[in-house]
């Protein structure tokens, strides 16, 4: 990698979080799917397009992107976590046109290459400088090309962030709260604040769209419960607290009872807010 701006987040992704999103990639993509429609059909791509996918992490919307851009396209998945972007170009060998790259989207030197398009499912709320993140993106854009990123709607407008962790800390403790605005998760929550670092990167016609979706996970409350325990947000409150094996199962069961509102046949549908963010460059 040349240049990293987010050392913290390097290590962050790079470390048991990244590979917790290898090992769990099948769940997540699944969890996911219905975020990856909702950027692609924004982003309106097509064939001979050329996109680049930032935060790609395993790789779902670059492969997803390659198809639609087709050979005649071309491609970059771009991460700043190692393990996950392994994965990543893993999953692309078979669409050659669509290439990885190990970089810090704040910090990569990505000036004239031409992109159409750049895209991301929950890539890009993690830059310790916004402005000058999104303004380095805007580098690798020609004049006229468009961003499409999906980032989550305030916690308390999402029960897949809210509950699960309310639940755990109910039992074990609170976490401490981030300062408002910070990279992480909710770090483009707040619209108003993060249309102001858009246009403060010299970005043109930002908007956000409130979109919602659902995470669909195809098991009973119980064995949802078991999932969100694992990769869910109440995961972090567990592991903080090192949650005796009893605490963790009385924990698994309030969330599978908190569950069965969503459920749907088979599977648990848990509704979820997306803040999807568009504007161009000039
Ligand atoms: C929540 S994951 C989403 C992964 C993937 N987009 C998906 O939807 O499956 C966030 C991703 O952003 C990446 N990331 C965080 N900060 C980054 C940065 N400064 N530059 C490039 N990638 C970054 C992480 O390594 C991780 O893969």
């Amino acid at each position: 990698m040349d240049k990293v701006l987010n050392s913290d987040e390097e290590q962050f992704w790079s470390g048991p979080s990244g590979q917790s999103w290898v090992t769990f990639e099948a769940e997540q993509d699944a969890l996911l799917s219905e975020v990856l429609d909702a950027v692609l059909q924004r982003a309106g791509l097509k064939s001979g397009d050329a996109v680049m996918d930032i935060g790609c992490g395993t790789g779902a919307l670059s492969v997803a992107a390659a198809g639609i851009i087709g050979e005649g396209g071309r491609g970059l998945a771009a991460d700043i976590s190692g393990p996950m972007l392994a994965r990543a170009a893993e999953r692309l060998r078979h669409a050659p046109w669509f290439s990885t790259q190990l970089a810090d989207a704040e910090a990569a030197d990505w000036s004239g290459a031409g992109f159409d398009a750049a895209i991301s499912r929950f890539g890009v709320m993690f830059f310790g400088n916004p402005p000058r993140a999104f303004a380095n993106i805007a580098k690798a854009l020609r004049p006229g090309g468009r961003m499409t990123f999906a980032t989550w709607a305030p916690v308390a407008r999402n029960p897949y962030w809210r509950d699960p962790a309310r639940i755990a800390s109910a039992r074990l403790g609170e976490v401490p709260k981030g300062e408002p605005n910070s990279p992480g998760p909710m770090g483009m929550a707040d619209v108003d604040w993060s249309i102001r670092q858009l246009r403060a990167a010299g970005l043109a016609d930002v908007a956000c769209e409130e979109v919602t979706v659902h995470l669909p996970i195809e098991a009973s409350p119980q064995k949802a419960a078991e999932l969100v325990l694992v990769i869910g947000p109440a995961a972090r409150v567990v592991r903080l607290y090192q949650a005796s094996p009893e605490d963790a199962a009385a924990i698994r069961d309030d969330i599978a009872r908190d569950l069965e509102q969503y459920q749907d046949g088979n599977a648990v549908r848990i509704p979820a807010l997306l803040n999807l963010y568009t504007a161009r460059v000039v």
